[in-house]
């Protein structure tokens, strides 16, 4: 029977199908980019209902903390880590806590980007670099961090978060839009050589999430794009995430999931 499962976190409402028994209970994840009260947040707070213990990783150590505190509060065992993804020591040194502190590390799902909606002409080449440095180079940072872990212990899955915008190309986004469709094309290929060592990666493309950032004047303008006629949930998207992270999805590598109302 699925319930749903209301958490307040920094203000805000998450709401989590409960008995999704997804099976997380002995399962240690990595969460880069916790932090921000959207869709870091509540794969934490999914993860966290399903009773796995979670590294809540966050540029911003006082997120991070602050995250890592509520999911203790919860009752389940969380460490925060101030890192930043672009860095590939601070990535390595998520990891090494991680398995200093737990012994081994089972999921990963890696969540920053960013975008500067500007159109390309003006950006400046730091603009263009920034973008790509975080959303596909952070994501290559942390899987790459936590790969030989996984491949060691002949298991883990690896979530990273995409974007519609990979296969729309809209204008103003190009880094953002060009990296999101890099991270598909970079889990197809690494999916083949981890596979053997059963490691699966998957990619989530999210459509526009409902939220701080995409406030009442947004739904009005944009859920006419969506035939379910509305935006998503921060903790619809987490779902995805949480299916494809858990052994329920143990078949399932190499594979992008639209999260996105049916627009595409
Ligand atoms: N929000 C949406 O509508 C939407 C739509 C499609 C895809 N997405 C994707 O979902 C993901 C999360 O989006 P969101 O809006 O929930 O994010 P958010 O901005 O709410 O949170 C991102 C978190 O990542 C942290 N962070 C940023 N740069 C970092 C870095 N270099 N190293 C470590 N941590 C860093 C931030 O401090 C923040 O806490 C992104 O990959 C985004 O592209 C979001």
């Amino acid at each position: 029977m699925w319930q749903l499962v209301k958490y307040m976190i920094s203000g805000r409402d998450f709401d989590i199908m409960g008995e999704m028994d997804l099976n997380l209970k002995d399962k240690v994840a990595i969460v880069t980019g916790a932090g921000g009260n959207g869709i870091g947040t509540a794969v934490c707070m999914g993860l966290a209902h399903e009773g796995a213990s979670v590294v809540a990783n966050d540029v911003d150590r006082s997120r991070a903390d602050s995250i890592a505190k509520q999911l203790r509060a919860l009752g389940i065992k969380s460490i925060p880590t101030c890192g930043n993804v672009t860095s590939m020591s601070d990535c390595r040194d998520m990891v090494d806590k991680t398995l200093a502190e737990f012994g081994r590390v089972d999921i990963l799902v890696t969540i920053p980007a960013l975008m500067i909606y500007k159109d390309f002409a003006r950006c400046t080449p730091e603009e263009l670099r920034q973008q790509t440095d975080v959303t596909f180079w952070g994501t290559v940072n942390s899987v790459k961090a936590v790969v030989d872990a996984m491949t060691r212990q002949r298991s883990g899955s690896i979530v990273c978060m995409g974007s519609d915008s990979a296969k729309m190309g809209p204008a103003m986004e190009t880094m953002y839009a060009s990296s999101k469709a890099a991270i598909m094309t970079f889990a197809s290929s690494l999916s083949k050589e981890i596979g053997p060592y059963g490691v699966r990666i998957n990619v989530v493309n999210a459509a526009l999430v409902r939220g701080p950032g995409a406030g009442a004047g947004i739904e009005e303008a944009f859920r006419g794009n969506y035939p379910l006629g509305r935006l998503a949930e921060a903790s619809e998207v987490a779902d995805a995430i949480l299916f494809l992270a858990s052994d329920r999805a143990s078949f399932i590598t190499g594979q992008t999931l639209s999260v996105n109302g049916g627009r595409l």
